[in-house]
């Protein structure tokens, strides 16, 4: 399995291109089950993930082309062979599930693996059922899969959540676009990735209002068709190559980055002390000389402070000049990189969902190993800053949402680099 070897220390100076965002594709790619026509989608990320939706898809019967090295994804999804999700796919990917929504619609069937927990919490899908349920569908539970079906067709409905999930609201975003009648959508996750794909699904010819607002309405149309769709960029890889040289020192131009996809973020960045400037090619980050200041943190669904860049941010906070409060209301076991950031000498207390971090004035390089994506991130991050050497095992987990991650850092100044096997 590969490792990342990142030797600390080092300023940057440079320029990193953000990609096409994981979440948003992820959600994209099950679009085109909703259309015989083709879906193209360009600047798509390279990532384990995509892979894995990629894989799912075909199992489906959707013939997906990846273009131009994995950078456009051509999918078509004329006719489908299959309606069934396995669990062998879906246990990789809690994503997975977004299958449900756009295949009820289309072939009033589907069968769908549950997910089942995963490292960073529960995670059940109950509003995704629920939703689909208002909306005609009829599920059943057996043997680990959902039975759904809709013989007489998808039918509009209130779907009020009672809060925020963005993947129930995806999936009922796409499975009304081919319902009878209007759908509301009350309490819906305003997310970057969500008026992405309303965008799309527009394109393809879909009766949309109020992506980005909690209410969404969506008019039931009989058909899509075929679009070409740009991913927008990826604002938690944004935030993450924020976090490098506001930790490590520096400047970083982010190319392609915008304030608007992590304008919460970068707020509290300014609190702690590092500049952000908003250029026309993206954002410019710098570490001003001084120390870094403490901030408190509580993670809140878009427009709020992502969860996704909770742990990146208390890396940087574990160098603070004081004491953090940083609270994780989203997922309730989301402190994974608190015990491996303690053994680069973080001091860090968490009781329940708060954690507090008291800065300490220096890390120190050890072997760390992480069980999920952004607590790999937020690892890598902690080596950049870290006396001597940090090895971070398990890549896999970063490979999933970040492209070439060691190339990024490493033309920046860092020194990091993948070591196989
Ligand atoms: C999306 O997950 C992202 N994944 C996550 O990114 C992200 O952390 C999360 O949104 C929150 O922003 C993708 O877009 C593929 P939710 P999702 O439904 O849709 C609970 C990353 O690192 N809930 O908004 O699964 C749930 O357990 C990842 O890239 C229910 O109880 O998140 C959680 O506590 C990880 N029942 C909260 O709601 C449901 O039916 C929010 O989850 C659905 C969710």
């Amino acid at each position: 399995m590969d490792r990342i070897i990142v030797r600390g220390g080092a300023p940057l100076s440079g320029r990193i291109a953000i990609g096409g965002a994981k979440n948003a594709c992820l959600a994209l790619m099950p679009a085109a089950l909703l259309t015989e026509e083709p879906l193209t989608l360009t600047n798509a990320p390279r990532l384990a993930d995509i892979r894995t939706m990629t894989e799912l898809l075909a199992s489906l019967g959707v013939e997906v082309a990846a273009l131009q090295g994995g950078r456009v994804l051509a999918l078509a999804a004329h006719g489908l062979s299959s309606h069934l999700a396995h669990y062998d796919i879906v246990r990789k990917m809690r994503a997975s599930i977004l299958v449900l929504g756009p295949l009820l619609a289309r072939e009033g069937r589907a069968v769908v693996s549950l997910p089942g927990g995963c490292a960073i919490g529960a995670r059940p899908v109950d509003l995704h059922l629920k939703g689909l349920e208002a909306m005609g569908a009829v599920m059943d539970l057996r043997e680990g899969y959902v039975h759904a079906e809709a013989p007489g067709g998808l039918r509009g409905a209130r779907v009020a959540f009672p809060f925020v999930s963005v993947g129930a609201t995806e999936n009922i975003l796409m499975a009304a676009t081919l319902a009878k009648g209007t759908t509301v959508l009350e309490n819906a996750a305003k997310e970057p990735e969500i008026v992405d794909l309303a965008r799309c699904l527009r394109a393809m010819g879909a009766h949309i209002e109020g992506e980005g607002t909690g209410t969404i309405t969506v008019e039931g149309v009989d058909r899509l068709g075929g679009a070409t769709h740009r991913v927008a960029p990826d604002r938690i890889e944004l935030g993450t190559y924020m976090i490098a040289p506001a930790i490590a020192g520096g400047e970083v131009l982010l190319e392609g980055g915008r304030r608007d996809l992590v304008a919460a973020f970068a707020e509290r960045l300014e609190a702690a002390d590092v500049e952000v400037s908003e250029e026309p090619e993206g954002l410019r980050v710098r570490r001003k000389n001084g120390v870094i200041r403490p901030v408190d943190i509580s993670t809140a669904p878009f427009p709020g402070f992502p969860t996704d860049l909770q742990a990146q941010m208390m890396t940087l906070l574990t160098l603070a000049d004081g004491k953090s409060r940083i609270e994780e209301t989203i997922f309730e076991n989301r402190f994974m990189h608190v015990p491996e950031l303690a053994r680069m000498g973080a001091r860090i207390e968490v009781e329940g969902g708060v954690a507090t971090v008291s800065g300490v004035s220096a890390l120190k390089g050890a072997p760390v190993m992480a069980s999920d994506l952004r607590a790999s991130a937020s690892l890598v991050l902690a080596g950049l800053a870290a006396e001597g050497e940090t090895v971070v095992s398990r890549v896999y987990h970063l490979d999933r949402g970040y492209e070439r991650v060691e190339e990024k850092l490493s033309a920046c100044g860092a020194r990091i680099e993948r070591i196989g096997g």
